[in-house]
């Protein structure tokens, strides 16, 4: 019985490292590797080597990209069920400067032909987990149909709303009982659905009672969980949905690393809460704990699904 279902991409990254990202009409010199990604099939790997029994749902190509998806699927024990696309498997050019930082672009190719018909005909594997897991890198229709029926077998619903240029509808956001955004996310969505502007840069910034009121506005019923990279995590329930916790808004510090790639550090978060709360019945704060020093220690590692550490939650 799997712990945590995710319904995602798939992506073969291709990385280029260099001192300083390219300007516009810029040339630079760096070294080239390539890996497995995506942000459905990071957060699957981040969930498995957590610790869970971890099922992914995702559409894949014909070719190459789709076999190494399914080989690494069966080597960390993921139960890889994939739709079948004419198109070629998703791929992302990723650039990563000397602090670690990236620029991405993907191509999503297959990722985009995800049906929620397809999602529905996996109906037995959703609800059979406790936790349903789902991105923005492909379909909304897809990722909602996921959400929707972990919702009516009663699983834990999780959105994490990446990439920031995706659009997530009012539908798909009342379906999640946790979102997962970053500093840049939550101002978009703060901008669509919260009806404030805020820049992204100065999220880090806000006082705990603002960015709680932001989160009440954005998902009244629901908890958010921003992420703020070297700053931690910020955590907001309603007020009468405290998930063990004996506080409704506080902050987590980051854990200390040495990035060297951070490429898949959200992935890594949102994958280790997932795994960390279908194991263990434990107070919220423990979760985002465990999933803060999982993130931190990916950074330490070059690559995205390969940089997920073997690392599960005490006591899991
Ligand atoms: O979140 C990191 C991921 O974003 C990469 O693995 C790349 O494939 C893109 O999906
Ligand atoms: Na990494």
């Amino acid at each position: 019985m799997p712990d945590v279902a995710v319904v995602g991409s798939f992506n073969v990254d291709h990385v280029w490292r260099c001192d300083v990202l390219p300007q516009h009409g810029e040339t630079r010199i760096g070294t080239y590797s390539t890996g497995p990604g995506g942000k459905g099939f990071n957060q699957a790997i981040a969930s498995a080597r957590a610790g869970a029994s971890t099922s992914f749902l995702c559409a894949l190509g014909d070719d190459v990209g789709a076999q190494l998806a399914r080989a690494l699927a069966d080597a960390d024990g993921i139960a890889l069920v994939d739709q079948r696309s004419e198109h070629a498997t998703g791929t992302a050019g990723i650039y990563v400067d000397a602090h670690g930082r990236n620029a991405i672009v993907i191509g999503g190719g297959a990722n985009g032909d995800l049906r929620d018909s397809f999602v529905q005909s996996q109906w037995v594997v959703l609800a059979q987990a406790r936790v349903v897991l789902v991105q923005r890198e492909s379909p909304a229709e897809a990722v909602t149909a996921a959400l929707r029926i972990g919702r009516e077998v009663g699983a834990t619903t999780m959105l994490n709303p990446a990439p920031v240029n995706a659009d997530v509808d009012a539908d798909l956001l009342a379906l999640a009982d946790i979102l997962t955004p970053n500093e840049t996310e939550f101002a978009a969505l703060l901008a669509t659905h919260g009806g404030t502007t805020i820049a992204p840069d100065a999220v880090v910034n806000t006082d705990d009672a603002t960015l709680h009121a932001h989160c009440r506005r954005l998902l009244p019923h629901g908890t958010v969980v921003v992420t703020l990279g070297a700053a931690g995590a910020f955590v907001s329930h309603p007020s009468d949905a405290l998930r063990g916790d004996a506080v409704a808004m506080y902050s987590v510090p980051a854990y200390p690393a040495t990035p060297i790639d951070t490429t898949g550090a959200g992935d890594a978060f949102s994958g280790a809460l997932a795994a960390s709360i279908s194991q263990l019945d434990q107070p919220f704060a423990e979760h985002v704990r465990f999933a803060a020093r999982y993130a931190a220690r990916s950074t330490e590692v070059a690559g995205a699904a390969t940089s997920m550490p073997r690392l599960a939650p005490l006591g899991a």
